[in-house]
């Protein structure tokens, strides 16, 4: 009895805490994640909603500031100083620290809507299928630094890492992880879809090859649906 009674406390206390709603966007380079990122905050702000589009590493001044150090390429060069596996895992998670405490979760607390251009299951794919990295020390890390924060949904970008590099490609600016070898790519496009699979209700699969405008409508469709839900709940 007194278990249960708990754990209704506990769920109330999390529901009035998290007014608002976080969805994050998750893929390999070049999928897609931005570009969707940004169009769907651009419906969501015309239909009246109050949205923060952000983005890991980064969202605050001293987060991004950390995304610069991990992202620039000179340190990777060979004649600078690399940047180990395990640094870069320390560092994302710092700056998703700083990110969570100072950004996304006053956000969700004043009711909006905030759309993430990756997230943790990027450092289980990253640093965990594409740096080999202990995979559960990794979800430890993550669980330390996020305090059980998780996304409401999460649209995976999926599509073959030469197209994804190829777009990234007529971008010009490539990054430290752009140049990261085609093995590498595989792994990270690889850890995704394992991801996908352990967290089925949570993350849905997007066709990265689909024209920009198809993949807008189906993810419109999806959160549209799940904000019908969630009113549907508070009333
Ligand atoms: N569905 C798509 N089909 C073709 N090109 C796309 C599509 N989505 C994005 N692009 C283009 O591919 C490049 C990378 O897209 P972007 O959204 O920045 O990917 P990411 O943020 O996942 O690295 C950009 O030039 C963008 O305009
Ligand atoms: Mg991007």
């Amino acid at each position: 009895m007194g278990t249960a009674h708990t754990r209704k406390k506990t769920h109330t206390r999390r529901l009035s805490k998290r007014s608002g709603i976080f969805l994050t966007f998750e893929g390999i380079e070049g999928s897609g994640k931005t570009t969707q990122c940004h169009r769907l905050a651009t419906t969501l702000t015309t239909f009246g909603h109050t949205v923060l589009e952000t983005r890991e590493p980064g969202g605050t001044p001293c987060a991004e500031k950390i995304r610069t150090l991990l992202l620039e390429n000179n340190l990777s060069s060979g004649k600078q100083e690399s940047i180990t596996a395990e640094c870069e895992t320390a560092l994302v998670l710092a700056a998703r620290a700083q990110h969570i405490r100072h950004h996304i979760l006053p956000a969700l607390a004043n009711n909006t809507i905030v759309l993430c251009d990756r997230f943790t299951d990027s450092t289980l794919a990253y640093q965990g299928f594409g740096r080999k990295l202990d995979m559960k020390i990794l979800a430890t890390f993550n669980d330390f630094i996020t305090q059980g924060l998780t996304p409401d949904l999460t649209f995976l970008f999926d599509l073959p890492i030469q197209e994804g590099l190829a777009r990234r490609k007529r971008d010009k600016n490539q990054n430290r992880l752009d140049r990261e070898s085609q093995a590498f790519h595989s792994r990270v496009r690889r850890g995704f879809l394992a991801i996908a699979a352990q967290y089925p209700r949570r993350i849905i699969i997007i066709n990265g090859r689909e024209k920009p405008e198809n993949i807008a409508q189906v993810i419109e469709h999806t959160v549209i649906n799940l904000l019908q839900k969630r009113a549907r709940v508070k009333t």
